[in-house]
């Protein structure tokens, strides 16, 4: 029978994959597709703390949609056989460039948490920035990374304990701080004022359902040590072994009165490169560059902070004019493709952020989600230099990008 010989030579299954992390993985082809498996495999609280942003959103959402105005103008019959993603950063090597931002509570998305996340920098050759307020310390960090690593700094209102831990930075050879200034309070993040999301998250009877509905996480997270702020454990100041929420935490620990004028207090410890996070105008760039300091990433702390602020892409080409070859600059937020770091490094960006991006890996599988979400945004960096001409990061110049005019 003609069908049946027709279907059998074309019909072929794929192989039954009995790995449910290779199994979620092969069919990921897109950081969206990652979000969509992070979404099921984890409760409903976690998901939107790790998703959501400041009040309406709209920050969170140009943040990305800022990529989709700009359009390439590629140049063909270019020879493009060796593509090269190596530039420098600070002066040392960097694969390709991309940072990989510091989030809190590593833990809540994966038990392994930062430490998968720094494992997997380490082996993209990439630089991965640790948060204070991260679920595994400064030196279990190190022990599993011979990497760069960066420390994130949030200012408490104890001096002493932002002191000792530079010093501890110092002491297990992170390269470099990166001081987030836009955090003066805490951001309203409503999805987690409705989930009534805590850190750790709080066992009510809604968490016990949530736990059942997702059974591979709450069997990882039940069997794993407690979690609790790493960094700050046992120094007297709330270490999140008790259910906080952030808003409390941050707003009653942390140093509202932060300013420009602490800059020098900074630099009295830190003798390596001083990055500044959270830039978001072309005259606060301006100042960073004056004080002499090694870098700034445009940020708006991923929509998390304050709803209305700019896409950092869109303030990128302006900062460049302003700052560019004086001081590095690093464009974070709404990065989900390659095509959007070949975009920033058209435009002048030294080098892009992303945080999201590789916590929904960790939330879908872990460190080799990770790895899948670096994997792809490194490849397509590559295919889409390959496709727009340029075989170096220098060959990206702004002639190869330009506003879409619809
Ligand atoms: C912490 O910094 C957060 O944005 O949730």
């Amino acid at each position: 029978m003609r069908v049946i010989s027709t279907l059998r030579s074309v019909l072929r299954f794929r192989k039954f994959e009995w790995n449910p992390v290779t199994r979620r993985l092969q069919t990921a082809a897109s950081i969206s597709d990652l979000r969509a498996k992070a979404k099921r495999r984890l409760p409903g609280g976690v998901f939107d703390y790790i998703d959501g942003a400041a009040e309406d959103e709209v920050t969170l959402r140009r943040n990305s949609e800022a990529y989709g105005a700009v359009e390439f103008r590629p140049r063909v019959f270019r020879d493009v056989s060796n593509i090269s993603l190596q530039s420098k950063l600070f002066g040392r090597d960097l694969s390709f460039p991309l940072i990989l931002a510091p989030t809190g509570f590593g833990r809540i998305a994966d038990s392994q948490g930062e430490l998968a996340v720094a494992r997997s920098a380490d082996r993209a050759g990439i630089p991965y920035t640790l948060s204070t307020l991260g679920t595994r310390s400064i030196e279990e960090i190190a022990e599993v990374s011979s990497g760069r690593k960066w420390f994130q700094v949030y200012v408490w209102r104890d001096r002493e304990l932002v002191r000792e831990m530079l010093e501890r930075a110092i002491a297990a050879d992170y390269e470099g701080i990166m001081i987030t200034v836009d955090t003066a309070v805490l951001g309203r993040r409503e999805r987690d004022v409705r989930q009534g999301f805590t850190l750790p998250p709080k066992i009510g009877v809604g968490t016990i359902i949530d736990g059942m509905l997702h059974p591979g996480w709450t069997w990882d997270f039940v069997t794993s040590d407690p979690i609790s702020f790493a960094n700050v454990k046992g120094k007297g100041v709330g270490d999140g072994s008790d259910p906080v929420t952030l808003s409390d935490y941050i707003n009653s620990q942390f140093d509202p009165s932060l300013s420009w004028s602490d800059v020098e207090w900074f630099r009295s410890i830190w003798k390596g490169p001083i990055i500044i996070k959270g830039i978001q105008t072309v005259e606060d760039a301006k100042i960073a560059s004056d004080l002499n300091l090694e870098g700034i990433a445009l940020s708006n702390h991923g929509g998390r902070q304050l709803d209305g602020a700019p896409a950092p892409f869109e303030l990128l080409e302006s900062v460049v004019q302003a700052v560019g070859g004086e001081i590095e600059i690093i464009c974070d937020g709404g990065v989900r493709r390659g095509s959007d770091i070949a975009k920033a490094i058209a435009l002048g960006a030294n080098a892009c952020m992303a945080g999201r991006a590789y916590l929904y890996g960790l939330g879908a599988g872990g460190e080799r989600g990770v790895d899948h979400a670096l994997l792809h945004l490194r490849e397509g960096l590559e295919r889409t230099m390959a496709l727009a001409g340029a075989s170096s990061l220098a060959e990206l110049t702004p002639d190869l990008v330009r506003m879409r005019r619809d």
